[in-house]
């Protein structure tokens, strides 16, 4: 029995474009995020208040979240790794916000400068802050099926990391492949495991699609009742803290998938491709989805008559 509904995280604007070589305009950001809220996606991470020197491409975060159009029923979360991050996005307005750590001590380390234990003891003074502020909160677990750094992960060490979150406070959690190493055999071994802790109303999946399995691995996730996915517009993505890590899977292949097997997302997927089309203007190179090129192509060929 696979779920009816999925809910759809879209993350373009952040995993997306902190990735990007070149740093996308602030307007452009905008306008691409503005765009995102007229598809009917419901969650749109906005930004990431995170240092400026770790990444560049995302200093504007301030300006972009105070810019975009809040649309009604859509929430607009924005990561943030510390205090300072929570009183930066506090400060305009964000009323959700993802904190992040890993599974994995290498990326931690890397990524935000903390062991795992130092992110957690970080992460309960900002959670115990955003709850008395009444803020939505998601914990990320990252490099759940892999470490770029070649350590190992274990389901376990995923699990533990998951449920410290869930004791912080967290609402959902993400646990994330962020190199985009996983099958679909890990995610029928995580999953039982995670929902051992976690009700499967409160956990999403991220996946990359470094090595094309991310819809096989969303598939053995919805086989196991997951029904919130983590995507991007396009297919943008990487983190620069995660070596070889391409874009996320894309937001038209799941929606492209799900709509197929009669699994409702209430997201339009036309209108996820018209964002898709403006960011594609912006950055310097192609765009990854597949789904995005076969239906554009298709599109332009009713267009044509042929
Ligand atoms: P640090 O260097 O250890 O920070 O960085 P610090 O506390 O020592 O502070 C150093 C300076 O940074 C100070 O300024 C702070 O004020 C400033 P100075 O006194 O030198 O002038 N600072 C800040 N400024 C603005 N906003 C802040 C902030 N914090 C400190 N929030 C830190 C530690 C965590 C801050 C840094 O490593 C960092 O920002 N890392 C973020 C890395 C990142 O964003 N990675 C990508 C997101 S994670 C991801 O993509 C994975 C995911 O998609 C899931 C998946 O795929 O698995 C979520
Ligand atoms: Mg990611």
């Amino acid at each position: 029995m696979l779920p009816k509904k999925a809910t759809i995280v879209e993350v373009g604007a952040r995993d997306g474009l902190q990735n990007e070589k070149l740093t996308v305009p602030t307007g452009d950001k905008i306008r691409f995020i503005d765009l995102l809220s007229e598809s009917g996606l419901r969650w749109i991470e906005a930004t990431s208040f995170v240092r400026p020197k770790a990444i560049p491409q995302l200093a504007d975060a301030a300006e972009v979240f105070s810019g975009i159009r809040k649309a009604p029923g859509v929430r607009y979360p924005v990561l943030v790794p510390n205090l300072k991050g929570y009183e930066r996005a506090k400060g305009c307005g964000a009323d959700a916000i993802a904190v992040f750590t890993a599974a994995s001590e290498a990326f931690t380390r890397r990524n935000i400068n903390m062991t795992i234990e130092e992110s957690i003891v970080t992460f309960a003074d900002v959670i115990r802050r955003a709850k008395s502020d009444g803020l939505w909160v998601r914990g990320y677990v990252s490099t759940a099926f892999g470490s770029p750094f070649g350590d190992v992960v274990t389901p376990q060490a995923v699990r533990d990391v998951c449920i410290r979150l869930v004791e912080l406070g967290c609402d959902e959690i993400s646990v994330g492949d962020t190199i985009g190493v996983g099958v679909p055999s890990q995610v029928e071994e995580l999953v039982p495991l995670l929902a051992h802790a976690i009700s499967l109303d409160r956990l999403a999946l991220h996946f990359h699609d470094t090595r094309g399995t991310a819809l096989a691995n969303i598939y053995a996730a919805l086989q196991q009742g997951v029904h919130i996915f983590d995507s991007s517009a396009g297919g943008l993505g990487g983190c620069p803290y995660a070596p070889g890590a391409t874009g996320n899977v894309g937001t038209e292949d799941v929606l492209y998938m799900l709509h197929g097997m009669s699994i409702e997302t209430g997201v339009d997927l036309a209108k996820v491709r018209a964002a898709s089309r403006f960011i594609r203007g912006v950055i310097d190179h192609d765009l990854t989805s597949k789904a995005f090129h076969a239906l554009e192509a298709t599109e332009a060929r009713v267009l044509l008559g042929r």
